[in-house]
């Protein structure tokens, strides 16, 4: 039972030192937006339960022991029916062994039915992953890009691979946008 000084600080607020930690990890691999990682904004999304971490940790509030391995979160957008499959990351210590496609299958499976997920990645390997819980490669040629940008206000974070009407066809290293059909 948490002692009453215990129960003002901040709710997980003892997740802080690893979500930092694993900021720094994230960071050093120059694959994430800066603006949105930051051990507070990860700490959001693992409280309002729109995050998966390894180890898996006992409860939202605290981390099991040892550095979090492996992260995925789901990022709020304009539009209430539209979030962001967001800010994947997993170790090297446990990369190549599908740890990847276990979190992602997680997060989907824990996402209410009315969302519709997104992601935006220059990685085939993430890419083939998304594919196969349904999300698709868009361009022009799949659906209305700019107004869907506009609705879920994605601004300049829009790939230039979506615009043109081409058929998708994604390649290693260039940014593209999934959607979940
Ligand atoms: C990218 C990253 C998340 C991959 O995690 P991982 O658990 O090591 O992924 P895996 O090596 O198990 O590969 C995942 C899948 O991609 C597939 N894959 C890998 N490279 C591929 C390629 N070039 N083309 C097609 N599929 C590919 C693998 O076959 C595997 O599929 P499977 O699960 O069906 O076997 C991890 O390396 C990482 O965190 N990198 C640094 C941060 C980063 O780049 N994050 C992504 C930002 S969008």
């Amino acid at each position: 039972m948490a002692s009453p000084k215990e129960r003002k600080r901040p709710m997980g607020e003892q997740l802080y030192p690893k979500l930092e930690d694993l900021v720094a990890r994230m960071r050093a691999t120059g694959e994430f937006a800066e603006q949105f990682l930051t051990a507070e904004i990860l700490r959001r999304q693992v409280l309002a339960d729109r995050a998966v971490i390894l180890p898996k940790p006992p409860n939202k509030y605290c981390t099991a022991s040892g550095p979090i391995l492996a992260h995925v979160a789901r990022r709020k957008t304009r539009d209430p029916t539209v979030q962001e499959l967001a800010q994947v990351f997993v170790d090297p210590a446990l990369g190549s062994n599908g740890v990847m496609r276990c979190i992602v299958a997680q997060l989907i499976a824990t996402t209410p039915p009315n969302i519709r997920l997104f992601a935006i990645t220059k990685r085939l390997g993430v890419g083939s992953v998304l594919i196969s819980y349904d999300f698709r490669p868009v361009t022009k040629r799949v659906m209305g890009v700019e107004e869907w940008r506009a609705r879920v206000g994605l601004g300049d974070r829009l790939p230039d691979s979506a615009l043109p009407r081409s058929h998708p066809n994604p390649r290693d290293g260039e940014r593209w946008l999934y959607l979940q059909f």
